[in-house]
């Protein structure tokens, strides 16, 4: 099979064939945001659920609102700040509560499917990477947290170009960084926005839609959609020749047209 960058994979190709490495978000992807609400439910009880997407959505518009403002700061103060309003909103002031959340933050679960996939990947000779919002010692926290850090190639933060994800900029810090064009780096996220971004940007773009989520009307379409981390490898290669690869996978696993 050709190396040429850019070029056509053959007919039957799985979609990613031409790869040269797999780049994952992180939460929300290989992390799960909500653990910690979870780990609090028998504090909070039903405003749980409710603090915690409030926390996450506030926590991504922050991101976007603060790079259109040219006012970045850290993902950890946004995540804390996030939080506040978060907290604010659902009438929690206990301080204890605050801090317990945003400690659980630097040791969130990875998703169950999370370490096989990273090694099915490397299994196929691909790089694996994450490119985050995530300030560099939060990232740190969580990869060494979750056990992963032997399965990554590198573990990439947005926080030297100042700009949120889906800046342009962010997702060229991939290839910058893994000495790839984009047409060679699949991102891998749960993020509609996010996998708009970066196949906006000329990556190719897989969207984890777990929950079966309605696609975004954004530009940038995704070149495939998996309902799970463990369908990720298939589309790199098959895992045996002419076992047919990913055609035929269950349900939601798709490719676009
Ligand atoms: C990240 C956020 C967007 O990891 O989930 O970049």
């Amino acid at each position: 099979m050709t190396d040429r960058p850019g070029a056509p994979a053959p007919p039957g190709a799985p979609p990613l064939a031409e790869i040269g490495a797999c780049v994952f978000d992180a939460y929300g992807t290989l992390f799960d945001v909500h653990a910690p609400l979870r780990r609090l439910a028998d504090t909070l009880g039903e405003r749980a659920p409710a603090l915690s997407e409030t926390w996450r959505v506030r926590q991504l518009q922050y991101t976007w609102l603060r790079s259109l403002m040219g006012r970045y700061a850290d993902f950890w103060q946004v995540t804390g700040d996030a939080l506040d309003h978060a907290m604010a909103a659902h009438g929690i002031a206990d301080l204890g509560v605050r801090a317990r959340l945003m400690e659980m933050y630097l040791r969130l679960d990875a998703y169950p499917d999370a370490p096989a996939c990273l090694a099915a990947v490397r299994a196929r000779r691909v790089k694996t990477a994450i490119l985050s919002n995530g300030a560099p010692t939060m990232l740190a926290a969580a990869v060494d947290h979750a056990g992963l850090r032997g399965s990554l190639d590198q573990v990439l933060s947005v926080d030297p170009l100042q700009v949120y994800k889906p800046d342009p900029r962010t997702y060229r810090l991939a290839c910058d960084r893994l000495g790839l064009p984009a047409a060679r780096i699949a991102f891998v996220s749960a993020n509609g926005w996010d996998i708009a971004g970066a196949a906006s940007f000329g990556l190719k773009a897989v969207w984890l839609n777990r929950t079966g989520t309605a696609p975004e009307t954004l530009p940038g379409r995704p070149v495939a959609e998996i309902g799970g981390l463990d369908r990720l490898a298939a589309l790199v290669a098959p895992a045996s020749p002419r076992s047919g690869g990913p055609v035929g996978t269950p349900s939601r696993d798709s490719f676009a047209p």
